[in-house]
């Protein structure tokens, strides 16, 4: 185990994360069996499911010494261990996916020692590939068989300049009532407020509706930060390996915490600058205050 071979790792989960992609586009959302979670707005669909087998077997077959967790084949209360961990989400924006609205993927990651240090996230509808291996960057490929760009895009980064100047992502998630939602839509609102008013005034939010992919573009530099509470260590995994080696940071969406663990379940994701960053983590967790998310139940 202590050799491990993450570059022949990632090649495979890349071709399998392709054959995920074929599903999900082959996959009319008008004609398949979807059913609710937690909640009404908390979608499965036979296609998430279907996807989430083809992946297990085939990542089993090749490592059959490495843990898996899966999105829907999760048991509420299993720990992620220090052994080589696939966590995956077989469709990350299973709501844009049942809409048919473009924007949903395939969330790829391998985590070592509870790190995220392979990260793979497909979005088969614009041919989208992000790629990361720990300490050898990350890359974005437009359409398959076209060379890999290295990310962020932008060869030289602009610093940060703090949240007046940000885009920055957030979702609703599928909690709507109580302290973390109020929490959350309080955020929102000062974020979004003027200055004069007590707010952030960032440029604008945005909700791509995948944690996936709102981190992948916090990788690529087109964003400035996402906030989130209550997702899942398969929503952040790969991204957090792909915002890493682009120069990004993750910390807690929560106030304080420098180094959350990957199923911390609170995030906020920074991209590759040459200044600013803590800055602008300190500045966002100042618009929190002294609240904290709780998914602890
Ligand atoms: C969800 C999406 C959504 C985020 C939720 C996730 P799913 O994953 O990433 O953007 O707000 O927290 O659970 O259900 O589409 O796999």
């Amino acid at each position: 185990m202590a050799d491990i071979n993450l570059q022949a790792i990632h090649d495979e989960m890349v071709l399998v994360a392709y054959e995920a992609g074929r599903t999900i586009l082959s996959a009319n959302p008008a004609d398949i069996g979807t059913g609710t979670k937690l909640n009404s707005v908390d979608i499965v669909t036979e296609v998430d499911q279907a996807v989430e087998k083809m992946v297990s077997s085939r990542l089993k077959a090749a490592y059959p010494d490495f843990s898996f967790m899966g999105e829907e084949t999760y048991k509420p209360g299993t720990k992620i261990g220090p052994e080589p961990t696939f966590i995956v989400d077989p469709i990350d924006g299973t709501t844009n996916f049942v809409h048919s609205f473009p924007n949903a993927c395939i969330s790829l990651g391998l985590a070592l020692h509870r790190k995220p240090v392979i990260g793979i996230i497909y979005n088969p509808y614009q041919d989208l590939l992000f790629t990361a291996i720990k300490s050898h960057g990350a890359y974005m490929t437009r359409i398959k068989g076209s060379a890999p760009q290295k990310l962020p895009l932008a060869a030289s980064p602009r610093p940060l300049a703090g949240l007046s100047n940000a885009l920055v992502a957030v979702e609703w998630g599928s909690s709507r009532d109580g302290p973390n939602y109020d929490l959350k839509t309080d955020v929102f609102k000062k974020l979004a407020a003027t200055r004069e008013t007590g707010g952030a005034m960032v440029h604008s939010l945005r909700s791509l509706g995948s944690a996936a992919l709102n981190i992948a573009a916090v990788a690529a530099g087109q964003m400035d930060a996402y906030w989130e509470g209550g997702c899942w260590a398969w929503d952040v995994c790969a991204g957090w390996c792909i915002l890493e080696e682009a120069g990004g940071i993750m910390v807690s969406g929560n106030p304080g915490e420098w180094n959350p663990a990957v199923d911390e379940r609170v995030y906020l994701a920074v991209r590759g600058a040459p200044a600013g960053q803590r800055e602008l983590v300190e500045e966002f967790w100042g618009v929190i205050g002294d609240r904290k998310m709780d998914y602890s139940v």
